[in-house]
């Protein structure tokens, strides 16, 4: 059905869900996380850190579906936004409607046109739907290349630059882009992600110059290792390809770099973002933000 903002929100199918997204995304990351430390205590609904009121506000969220961008959509809702779920994952996106956390807009993001389109109106826009491959440069598929950079970089420009006149007009607006630290430092076999987590950081720092008299901020948050799907299945890759146990995977090989020695939870991540989106960080803009256990430190 047509929304006043221009955006269909098409009826979820439900029987369509994960085959879709197992064919547009290859997260190389797998099941069976290795946890060497304890988990940090999470977040619960109400019980946040992070005192935002976004009574009022409309949010868009990419990849809402799972992982951080679904512990974003979470968190915003908690705080009082109206959350629009931007996913290709259906059946997840269904699941989070049915429990009120917001409206579900299933769309391929990779769509520029309905990609703009589906962000019209919105007060705080998170970028943040990825993928990764991972292959030497010489290996590296180029039409896999061109996607990354274009759900990556290409998308989250088409997105904001649908957002933005909606918040120029109100004078407020909020852009939070998930990174990595993969924004500020790069890995081998990664030159994809690298590349448009890279080109992301420069999008962001000019949204925020342009913005800035506006009352819109853009910022990036830049997790290191995030227990989500997209890292487990890269825990359980690496595990077959070493040939070493999964634990050995995340302590030598993920967290080789970080001397913190744990995967983030993506309520973390969340919690991060929700104080980006609150009125207490309006001057927080064009910043770059790393939650990655002092990786990027070193
Ligand atoms: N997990 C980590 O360790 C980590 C660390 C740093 C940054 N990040 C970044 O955080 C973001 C989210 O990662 P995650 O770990 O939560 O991943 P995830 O795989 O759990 O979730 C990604 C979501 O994006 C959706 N998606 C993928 N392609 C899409 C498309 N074409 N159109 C619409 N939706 C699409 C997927 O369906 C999925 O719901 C990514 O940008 C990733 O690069 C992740």
């Amino acid at each position: 059905m047509p929304e006043p903002n221009g955006v269909s929100v098409r009826p979820i199918p439900r029987s369509r869900g994960r085959a879709y997204v197992a064919a547009m995304t290859t997260h190389e990351f797998p099941a069976g996380t290795a946890h060497h430390a304890p988990r940090p205590p999470s977040p619960r609904l109400g019980e946040h850190t992070t005192r935002v009121d976004l009574t009022g506000r409309s949010a868009f969220v990419s990849g809402a579906a799972s992982g951080i961008g679904r512990a974003c959509a979470l968190r915003l809702a908690d705080a009082g936004a109206a959350v629009r779920l931007v996913d290709v994952d259906a059946v997840a996106l269904a699941e989070l409607a049915d429990q009120g956390v917001g409206e579900a807009v299933v769309l391929d993001l990779t769509d520029l046109d309905a990609a703009e389109e589906a962000a019209r109106g919105a007060d705080i826009v998170v970028n943040n739907a990825g993928v990764q491959t991972v292959a030497p440069v010489q290996d590296f598929p180029p039409e896999r290349f061109s996607l990354i950079l274009r759900l990556m970089v290409e998308s989250p420009f088409r997105v904001v630059r649908g957002a933005l006149p909606h918040m120029y007009e109100r004078g407020w607006g909020r852009v939070v882009n998930i990174s990595s630290v993969h924004g500020l430092r790069a890995s081998a076999y990664k030159s994809a992600y690298v590349t448009a987590k890279h080109g992301l950081e420069g999008f962001s720092k000019v949204v925020a110059l342009e913005g800035a008299a506006h009352g819109v901020t853009s910022n990036c948050v830049n997790p290191g290792y995030v227990r989500t799907a997209l890292v487990e299945k890269q825990i359980a890759d690496q595990a077959a390809a070493h040939g070493i146990p999964e634990e050995r995977v995340v302590s030598e090989v993920l967290l080789a770099r970080t001397p913190l020695k744990r995967l983030i939870e993506p309520e973390e991540v969340a919690e991060l973002v929700a104080y980006l989106c609150g009125d207490d960080a309006s001057f927080v803009n064009g910043a770059s933000l790393p939650m990655d256990g002092a990786w990027s430190a070193s």
